[in-house]
């Protein structure tokens, strides 16, 4: 299949890609207003955009085999979405957020293929969101910026795939690369480019556990957070930094608000030691950051409870293995992936003994970055 066979042999305009991303540090802090260390994966979203001529939209997904078509006004009669053709909500909400801002944006066929795993906490809304945004930023000429995009993207899926997520991965697809951490202020939006830990390299394994309830428990520990930080007289749990002003709260918010105000301080912490690592210290450097990734999956899964028991496996057997600075979930959590920082060259060795005990488990995991 391709643009032409799908959409009577036109062919597109335009072309545009975005990455997925992996998240190092800084888990559920971005709907606290907190910081955040997301890098890009070598995995891409690419979308082609073509001029329709029958007054609809059409899209398109090469991954899922599903077509979708669409009035200016919404979903047409016989193809709402269901669960699976989510994917349409997530263009239709681009389009209509560029809409609302005064953009005329004709209708289009815009055909999808993706190398970015569905469901693994590794940003596949977010990839197809800003490659969207991008491909009609070149289609209609638009004067928006790679930090309107992410916004724009983010706006879209709040508002029409209903899922009440942060802004961290629709700003790591937009302005992260896979050689560098994007360093990101989420409050302010400040943002500063870093080089990946010196000596080590990403290794990113699916434990092979689909999210489920990833939805309704993300926005059950959104609105605790924002329980805790109302209860503390504060904006947001970004401007608490002394964790013990968390220990008055009730349960479960004391855990809930211990997590982000503990995980806040773990990123900033983590740039110091990237920024300060030279060349006779840097396993030590590397060893700190590794710590710091492993209390961060202790606190998420002990305080913040977005754990699941394949997960605590799966980064259990990565923290013990040796080569491995530290490892955690990554994403939400509820199922999905793992990151860990490991030494560079020692990838596949440590990808195949990890997978090959996690597999002894009765569990399917995938090696998807690293290796
Ligand atoms: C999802 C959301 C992000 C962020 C993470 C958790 O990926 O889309 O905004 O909240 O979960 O850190």
């Amino acid at each position: 299949m391709n643009f032409q066979t799908i959409f009577n042999n036109k062919s597109p305009e335009v072309e545009a890609l975005a990455p997925g991303r992996v998240n190092l540090l800084g888990e559920h802090t971005d709907y606290n207003d907190g910081f955040v260390l997301p890098t890009a994966i070598p995995q891409k979203t690419a979308v082609q955009i073509g001029f329709s001529d029958d007054g609809l939209y059409h899209f398109y997904s090469e991954d899922l085999n599903e077509r979708v078509d669409i009035g200016e006004d919404g979903f047409r009669t016989g193809s709402m979405p269901t669960l699976q053709s989510q994917f349409a909500s997530y263009i239709f909400g681009c389009i209509q957020v560029l809409k609302q801002l005064g953009y005329t944006i004709l209708p289009f066929n815009l055909y999808i293929k993706s190398s970015v795993p569905m469901g693994s906490g590794l940003s596949s809304s977010a990839a197809l969101e800003v490659a969207t945004l991008r491909g009609i930023r070149q289609l209609f000429n638009l004067p928006i910026n790679d930090v309107e995009i992410a916004q724009f993207a983010q706006q879209a899926e709040i508002n029409y795939a209903h899922v009440q997520c942060g802004i961290m991965d629709q700003m790591a697809s937009s302005l992260a690369d896979t050689k560098h951490m994007l360093f990101l202020d989420t409050r302010t939006l400040e943002r500063r480019v870093l080089p990946l830990p010196r000596g080590a390299s990403i290794l990113v394994i699916d434990s092979g556990v689909p999210r489920t309830l990833a939805g309704s428990g993300y926005n059950q520990r959104r609105a605790e957070c924002e329980e805790a930080a109302q209860i503390l007289g504060v904006k947001a749990l970004r401007d608490v930094t002394d964790v013990s002003r968390v220990e008055t709260l009730p349960e479960p918010l004391r855990k809930r608000a211990r997590h982000v105000v503990t995980e806040n301080n773990r990123v900033l912490e983590a740039i110091q030691i990237v920024e300060t690592q030279d060349e006779t210290r840097h396993v030590s450097s590397l060893q700190k950051f590794g710590e710091l990734m492993n209390a961060s999956h202790a606190s998420l899964r002990d305080d913040y409870e977005v754990s699941v028991p394949a997960l605590d496996i799966l980064v259990d057997i990565l923290q013990k293995t040796p080569g491995v600075f530290g490892a955690r979930l990554t994403g939400a959590g509820f199922g999905g992936a793992t990151v860990a920082l490991v030494a560079q060259g020692e990838e596949s060795n440590i990808a195949t003994k990890v997978l090959e005990k996690y597999n002894n488990y009765g569990h399917t995991g995938n090696l998807l970055v690293g290796g």
